[in-house]
C-alpha cells in the first residue's frame, strides 16, 4: 500500500467518523424534545435569603450588586453551610425518567464561580471545600449513564464573581496586583471546561451562558477543547459570537412562531431557577404540558428547570408535578417524541398541533362545549380521525365548511389535562397558515402576526422580578396613518366581540376598521402593564378571507404598545 493511499484513506475515515459524530450530535434535542435543567449551587443554602432579608428573583445572583452584594469573602464562606447530605443522584436520574424527559443539564459552576466537581484549577469546589467532600457532577453522570440518560453540563465561561479577572469578579489579587480576563481564562475557565469536558463521560450538550463582551478568540478555543473532549457534544448557542451548534431562547420564552433548526426553549418550574424559600408559583402540570407542547410545535426542545434545595432534595410540589406531566406524556409519547413542528406554524385559539408525517396530533387545551372543534386552514383530505383516550382511540367523523374542517368530537374532554385528537391525510399536511377566527371560542392574535404601516413592530422582553423575565411582540411608535393589520378567515358570519390588549399611558383610543368598511373605535384607560380592554361589536357579514386593521387615534403615540386583537364569537 503506497503513503498515498493510506493517507487517503486516512482521511476518508476520519470524515466518516466525523459524519457519524455529526449525525449524533444533538439527536436528544432533535427527537427527545423534553430535558431537565438543574440549578444547584452554593446560592441553594442562602435559598434568597441574606442577613434576615429576602431578595426575590433569581437566587443564582445572590451575590451580585443587583441583588444582596455579598462580598468575595463572605461568599466563599459559605460553602462550610454546603451539605446535601440527603442528595441521592440516582432519585434525580429517576424524577427526570418519570418525568419523560431525555437528558439532564446541570449547572456545573454558574456565574458566582463555585464547582460542583473536583476540580485541580479552582479549590473553590465541592470536594476540596465543603463538608460533602462529594464530586456532585460525577455523581449525577455516573447515574445517567446507568440510566441511560443524557447529560449536559452547564458552565458560565465569562462571568466569574469570585475568581481573579471572571467577568465581574476581582480585579486585583491579595497584593494588589491587577489580573485581566485572560488570567481569569487560562487559569481557571480553559482548565474546568477541558475538566467538565474529559472526566464525566459522554456529554449530550456543554451548555455555555452569558457571553457578555467575551472576545471570540476565547470561544473559539472553548469550541476546540469541546470538539475534541466530547466530539458528540452540542456547543449552546449563549456561547457567543454565533459559534454555538443550535440556539438557545431567551429565559422563560416560548415562542409564537416556528423556529427554523435546532432550538431549544428555557423554562422554570416557578419563577427562579435556583431554590427559593418563598417561590411556590409552581406550574402545574397543565401549564408546564401546555408550554412544552406549543415548543414542540413551534419545532423546538423544551428545558425545564428544578432548583433543589441546600440538603439536596426536590420540592414536593416539583416532584409530584413532573410526575403528573410524565405520566401524560406515557399515554401520548407520539405527540412529544421524534416529531415535526406544526404545519401551520402557530397555535390555534383551543391549543397546537403536532406532526408526524402524514399524522397530524391535535392537542387540546381548551376541549370545545358543543361537540365540534374547527380547524382552519387544512388543504389535505383526511382519511381518518380518532379522538384519544389513553391507550384506547375512538374513531370520529369529520366534515367540511367554508374551507374549514369541522370535527365531531365528543362533548366531554377525554383528558383531564391535554386531549389528543389524531388525523391521518393523504399525504404530508398541506396548509393555508392564515389564522382563523373560531366560532365558538376566544381567537387571540398576538402582534407577531400583524402586518404594519407607520408603526413599529418590536420585541420587548423585561424582568417582572429581578431575573424573571417575560417576552412580548409590540406594535409601537404610532404615526398618524399608522396601522397594524391582521388577515383572518371566518367560518361563521356573525357578530364577534373585539377587545385590545395593550400598555400605554394616559387614555388612548382605538379604531378597529375591516376590510369591508365597518369601523368601531372606544376610548379606555391605559397603564405600564398589559392589560385586555373591550373596543366594541363587529359584524362578519360572510365568510371567508379579509384583513382587521387597528389604528390609534388619540393618545400617546410613543407609550402605546399594542400587543394582541381577540375575536370573541357572540353566542345567540
Ligand atoms: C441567565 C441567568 C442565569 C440562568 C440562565 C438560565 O442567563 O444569568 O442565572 O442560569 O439564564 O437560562
Amino acid at each position: 500500500m503506497s503513503q498515498d493511499t493510506s493517507l487517503d484513506m486516512g482521511w476518508s475515515e476520519q470524515a466518516t467518523k466525523q459524519q457519524a459524530s455529526e449525525s449524533r450530535r444533538g439527536r436528544l434535542l432533535r427527537d427527545g424534545n423534553f430535558a431537565m435543567f438543574v440549578h444547584w449551587g452554593l446560592y441553594s443554602c442562602l435559598a434568597n435569603r441574606w442577613q434576615d432579608k429576602t431578595y426575590y428573583g433569581i437566587g443564582e445572583w445572590i451575590m451580585h450588586p443587583a441583588m444582596a452584594g455579598i462580598s468575595v469573602e463572605q461568599y466563599q464562606s459559605l460553602v462550610t453551610l454546603f451539605n446535601p447530605t440527603l442528595f441521592d443522584a440516582r432519585q434525580l436520574v429517576r424524577l427526570a425518567q418519570d418525568a419523560g424527559m431525555k437528558y439532564i443539564v446541570i449547572t456545573s459552576k454558574h456565574h458566582e464561580g463555585f464547582a460542583m466537581f473536583h476540580s485541580q484549577a479552582s479549590d473553590f469546589n465541592v470536594v476540596d471545600a465543603t463538608p460533602l467532600k462529594r464530586d456532585l457532577i460525577k455523581e449525577i453522570a455516573d447515574a445517567c449513564q446507568e440510566a441511560g440518560m443524557g447529560l449536559g453540563l452547564y458552565y458560565s465561561h465569562f462571568q466569574d464573581w469570585t475568581a481573579l479577572g471572571g467577568g465581574g469578579g476581582p480585579t486585583v489579587d491579595a497584593t494588589g496586583k491587577p489580573a485581566d480576563f485572560d488570567h481569569y481564562f487560562r487559569t481557571k475557565c480553559l482548565p474546568q471546561v477541558d475538566e467538565i469536558t474529559r472526566n464525566y463521560g459522554p456529554l449530550e450538550v456543554v451548555w455555555f451562558d452569558t457571553p457578555c463582551e467575551i472576545d471570540r478568540s476565547y470561544v473559539e478555543e472553548l469550541v476546540k477543547v469541546v470538539r475534541a473532549n466530547q466530539p458528540d457534544a452540542m456547543i449552546s448557542g449563549r456561547i457567543g459570537h454565533d459559534l454555538g451548534d443550535y440556539l438557545t431562547a431567551g429565559d422563560m420564552e416560548v415562542p409564537m412562531r416556528n423556529i427554523e433548526g435546532t432550538w431549544e426553549a428555557l423554562d422554570t418550574t416557578n419563577d427562579a431557577w435556583g431554590f427559593a424559600h418563598y417561590d411556590t408559583n409552581w406550574k402545574s402540570p397543565l401549564e408546564i404540558l401546555k408550554r412544552l407542547i406549543t415548543t414542540v410545535a413551534r419545532g423546538g426542545t423544551y428545558l425545564l428547570n428544578v432548583g433543589p434545595k441546600s440538603d439536596g432534595t426536590i420540592p414536593a410540589a416539583v416532584e409530584e408535578n413532573l410526575r403528573g406531566v410524565g405520566r401524560w406524556i406515557r399515554r401520548y409519547p407520539q405527540v412529544i417524541y421524534e416529531t415535526e413542528a406544526s404545519p401551520w406554524r402557530h397555535a390555534m385559539p383551543w391549543g397546537d398541533i403536532i406532526a408526524q408525517g402524514s399524522t397530524i396530533y391535535l392537542c387540546v387545551f381548551d376541549w370545545p362545549g358543543d361537540g365540534m372543534l374547527y380547524l382552519p386552514g387544512l388543504r389535505s383530505r383526511i382519511v381518518s380521525a380518532e379522538v384519544f383516550y389513553g391507550d384506547e382511540r375512538m374513531a370520529t367523523t369529520w366534515g367540511q365548511k367554508n374551507g374549514w374542517k369541522c370535527l365531531n368530537v365528543p362533548d366531554r374532554r377525554p383528558e383531564k389535562l391535554v386531549s389528543v385528537i389524531s388525523l391521518t391525510l393523504d399525504g404530508i399536511p398541506d396548509v393555508d397558515p392564515t389564522h382563523g377566527v373560531d366560532p365558538t371560542i376566544d381567537t387571540s392574535l398576538p402582534a407577531d402576526f400583524a402586518a404594519v404601516r407607520g408603526c413599529k413592530q418590536s420585541y420587548k422582553q423585561w424582568m417582572e422580578k429581578f431575573g424573571e423575565w417575560r417576552h412580548r411582540s409590540q406594535i409601537s411608535q404610532w404615526e398618524p396613518e399608522g396601522t397594524a393589520s391582521w388577515a383572518v378567515t371566518v367560518i361563521e358570519p356573525g357578530s364577534y366581540r373585539v377587545d385590545l390588549t395593550y400598555a400605554g399611558t394616559g387614555r388612548l383610543v382605538w379604531r378597529v376598521q375591516v376590510e369591508d368598511g365597518q369601523s368601531i373605535e372606544n376610548q379606555q384607560g391605559a397603564s405600564h402593564i398589559y392589560g385586555r380592554f373591550p373596543i366594541g361589536q363587529i359584524h362578519f357579514d360572510s365568510p371567508g378571507r379579509r384583513c382587521v386593521y387597528v389604528s390609534l387615534v388619540d393618545g400617546d403615540p410613543q407609550m402605546a404598545s399594542l400587543a394582541e386583537i381577540h375575536f370573541s364569537p357572540v353566542l345567540l
